[in-house]
């Protein structure tokens, strides 16, 4: 089984890309050869600075390795080709893990691919979303989905100082202290439920349906849960920073490898089309 994802370097890492993408991506190279690459060219439509893409790029490689992409097991890719659909047919992916949003991506890639079958028999393979049911779309701390582009995420690899100032930041009611709480709509317990056991995460159910204990005091409780939860990984990125050819490696082996598939699959388009 081929396993294929990208993420855009369009800004650093936060907990949404890390529950709906790689987090899943970790756990599936387990089972299957798996291709997951930054991409680049997708985020040209919204990072302009040239500077920025490629420090941009490296991290969102430090990031990634930090949290335990393995690459004697999984091939990071880099410069890779425009549009999704291409991406994920040109290296005959089985598997494409990412979140809820990018669904509709990859029934738009099987679309063109079953289209382009019917007309010059079986070139591509069909690919299937894997999504997590459990971490559909984690949400920021305005309530709304975790996004770069919003301004609400909570990055993986900030400092402890930042992580504690944005979990705190996290959008409350005006429910007093002693009264009791929802539980069921509240963005605490939706994040709390992402680090917590299924008794942490039962007992802080029931302290909010019990009232006298504030919002402030569940956010103290997130945090740490959240940063304990990151701890090993940031050992990780520290030892990766020390060595100092480490990602440029991981990042040229993995093209090299992408471009053999790749180059198979196109020998394959190209013949079956009549070029060359
Ligand atoms: P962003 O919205 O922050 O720009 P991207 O579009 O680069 O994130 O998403 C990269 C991967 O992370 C995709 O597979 C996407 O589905 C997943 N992802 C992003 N935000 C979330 C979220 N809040 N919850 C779950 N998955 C997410
Ligand atoms: N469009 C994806 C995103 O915004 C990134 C991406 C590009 C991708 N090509 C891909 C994901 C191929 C999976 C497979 O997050």
């Amino acid at each position: 089984m081929r396993i294929l994802s990208g993420i855009q370097p369009s800004g650093v890492l936060h907990i949404g890309n890390y529950f709906g993408m790689m987090r899943p991506a970790i756990a599936l190279q387990a089972e299957g050869e798996a291709l997951y690459f930054i991409a680049d060219y997708h985020a040209l439509t919204s990072v302009r600075d040239p500077e920025a893409l490629r420090t941009n790029s490296r991290r969102v490689a430090l990031d990634f390795l930090a949290c335990g992409l393995d690459p004697e097991r999984a091939t990071l890719l880099f410069n890779y080709p425009v549009l999704m659909a291409a991406d994920i047919l040109i290296y005959d992916s089985d598997v494409v893990p990412v979140g809820k949003d990018q669904k509709q991506h990859i029934e738009m890639t099987r679309d063109l691919a079953v289209k382009i079958n019917e007309t010059f028999g079986q070139i591509f393979r069909l690919p299937e979303a894997r999504i997590q049911p459990a971490t559909e779309t984690v949400p920021g701390i305005d309530g709304q989905k975790m996004s770069k582009s919003y301004g609400n995420n909570i990055d993986i690899f900030s400092d402890e100082k930042e992580t504690r100032k944005r979990v705190m930041s996290i959008v409350t009611d005006s429910t007093p202290v002693e009264a009791p709480k929802d539980p069921e709509r509240s963005t605490i317990v939706q994040l709390y439920s992402l680090f917590a056991s299924k008794d942490e995460l039962a007992n802080m159910k029931e302290q909010f349906k019990k009232g006298g204990t504030g919002y402030g005091d569940f956010k103290k409780e997130l945090f740490e849960k959240l940063w304990g939860y990151f701890a090993t990984m940031r050992q990780r990125r520290e030892e990766i920073l020390r060595d100092k050819s480490y990602i440029d490696d991981v990042l040229t082996k993995g093209a090299k490898r992408a471009n053999e598939i790749a180059d198979q699959v196109m020998h394959r388009v190209r013949k079956a089309v009549g070029l060359r």
